[in-house]
């Protein structure tokens, strides 16, 4: 990230102020509801911890009590979620932490101690607040001897920041039995990257066998079940925090997650999933609120302020350059998925975000042209472009994405369009292949050469190990279509997409094997949208 001259001599010449020792949050937000207003959702908060321990003692000790390391997200101007889970036979156990403006902690910033316990399966989540602005924080806890390793985190520009520019590594759909996590391994290894995105599938809810078979690799999924029940969710959880290559792009750099199904259960929607039929786990409302909480104990994420069940959609404010839009197209509103009936699908009140949800998108939308932000990022989980080949009447694609919502699909670009919004581009997961698109606002006047009729534009990215599109498939799909201007479904990686004032370019990076640790990552395609293009205005796909 650069930032422009002005604020970055603002910034330093704040750095430069003596800074003082603040006593923390005692607060372990672990125990809050994840859903503010279902309060009932909460667990007993321990009383406060009196003891801090102290990281000199720890320091010669080994790490025994973090074994599933450390993590920052939801970074704000002045505030970021910090995150760590103890291993412990304690019935309760205190944990100190630290912030500092620097990694040998001689200027600490924020420190305090909170108590954790099995109510919360060990789990601390902190938000950290009166910091500064775009700059870079080191964080650590102890509990006894044990001291965590330290994380980097970094607090995004106040909005009102002429910023120059930014760099999102995004993932999605990371399965562990399916391969090594070598995506995660490679953005730990980046030092350009400012903010992870993770738009979905963190984890997958899968028995050993049933999605990818991590035997051979010693990638058993625990426990070994579908999952359905609160200890079920968070044992998975855990174990994916153990896994070196994510602990390590947790370490390195500031996340910001949402949800899509397999955090769930295979196609699910509020009401329910494809994995809830006969003879799998159920019934749905347990199942689903046990997978919330786990999520919200194990995500540095900040618990949503809502107004129905499970809203984590929220938007950031990234400088001028950006708005950073995290949509939930699965738990917030969705109806029904997977509907083979046309007269449902087609509905002209068909929701694929809720009515809240999409009159919070429009304002956000219109809020971010209002104060001049110059790109408003989105991050979405299920492809949002048309996919529909031959007039709409062959599916390439699963019935699980906006294709299956075309009136809430419409009313977006009807928003877009009639409120002329540009810059806009998605970044979405879910469907394992890269893909670029153009999204014509109607396709009878795109016109592929130019791309003109394009109102935005939205790059897939491949996954970080789950099996993707075949070469046939995604082919077929780029013949057919004359929106899509790449298609991969055959490797893994991420997206890094930088983004500065004049456009919005993204590389796809896939990895040489998922099969092995040892990989190299090379760039497979590189696409740009220049700004008040409303499409692609720069290609280039390998050939190697
Ligand atoms: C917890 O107890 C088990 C069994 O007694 C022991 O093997 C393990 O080392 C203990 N763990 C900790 C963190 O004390
Ligand atoms: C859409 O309209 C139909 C018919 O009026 C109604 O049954 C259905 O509940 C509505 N769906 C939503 C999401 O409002
Ligand atoms: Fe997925």
């Amino acid at each position: 990230m650069r930032i422009a001259f002005l604020s970055l001599l603002l910034a330093s010449a704040a750095c430069a102020l003596p800074a003082a020792t603040t006593a923390g949050p005692a607060n372990n937000l672990a125990f809050d509801s994840p859903i503010v207003n279902h309060p009932y959702l909460a667990v007993k908060r321990p009383s406060a911890p009196a003891k801090q321990h102290s990281f000199a003692a720890a320091a010669a000790a080994p790490d025994a009590s973090f074994h599933h390391g450390v993590a920052s997200g939801d970074p704000l101007s002045d505030a970021v979620i910090l995150w760590t889970k103890v291993t412990s036979n304690a019935s309760e156990v205190s944990v100190s932490y630290q912030v500092a403006a620097d990694a040998a902690f001689a200027t600490i910033v924020s420190a305090g101690t909170v108590a954790t316990n099995a109510d919360v399966d060990f789990t601390v989540k902190l938000d950290i607040t009166g910091l500064l602005p775009a700059t870079t924080y080191f964080y650590r806890f102890t509990s006894g001897a044990s001291v965590s390793p330290t994380g980097k985190t970094h607090t995004i520009p106040t909005a009102d920041t002429d910023l120059a520019s930014y760099k999102l590594a995004v993932v999605s759909c990371s399965n562990l039995p399916a391969g090594f996590f070598n995506a995660y391994a490679a953005i730990a290894k980046r030092t350009d990257v400012d903010l992870v995105l993770h738009v979905g599938d963190y984890i997958y809810e899968y028995q050993n066998g049933k999605y990818g078979d991590g035997t051979s690799m010693g990638r058993i999924p625990q426990p070994n079940v579908e999952l359905s029940t609160l200890s079920d969710y968070r044992t998975r959880h855990a174990q994916y925090k153990t896994d070196v290559d994510l602990q390590a792009a947790h370490l390195a750099y500031p996340w910001v997650t949402v949800w899509d199904d397999h955090e769930f259960a295979d196609d699910s929607w509020i009401g329910g999933a494809e994995g809830t039929k006969p003879g799998l786990p159920g019934p749905w409302e347990p199942r689903k609120l046990a997978a919330m909480r786990a999520y919200f104990e194990y995500m540095p994420i900040r618990a949503a302020l809502i107004d129905g069940v499970g809203k984590i959609y929220r938007n950031f404010q990234v400088g001028k350059l950006f708005d950073l839009t995290m949509l939930d197209t699965r738990m917030s509103g969705r109806e029904k998925t997977d509907i083979k009936d046309s007269s449902i699908v087609n509905a002209p009140n068909r929701t694929i975000m809720g009515f809240p949800q999409e009159k919070w998108f429009n304002d956000q939308l219109s809020a971010s042209k209002a104060r001049g932000a110059q790109w408003r990022m989105v991050g979405n989980q299920v492809t949002f472009a048309p996919t529909r080949v031959l007039f709409d009447s062959i599916m390439v694609l699963p019935p699980d994405s906006w294709d299956d919502y075309p009136a809430n699909r419409k009313r977006v670009m009807d928003y877009i369009t009639g409120n002329q919004i540009q810059n806009v581009v998605m970044l979405t997961g879910d469907i394992h292949t890269g893909l670029a698109f153009d999204v014509p606002y109607s396709s009878t006047k795109y016109t592929r050469s130019s791309g003109k009729g394009s109102a935005l534009v939205e790059f897939v990215g491949a996954s970080v190990t789950s099996d993707g599109m075949s070469f046939l498939q995604s082919t077929a799909l780029y013949v057919a279509l004359p929106h899509l201007k790449y298609a991969n479904g055959r490797k893994h990686g991420y997206m890094l997409v930088s983004i500065d004032k004049q456009r919005v370019n993204t590389e796809w990076h896939v990895m040489s094997t998922i099969a092995a640790r040892d990989f190299s990552d090379k760039v497979d395609a590189v696409m740009e949208t220049a700004s008040g293009s409303g499409h692609i205005t720069y290609k280039h796909i390998s050939i190697f």
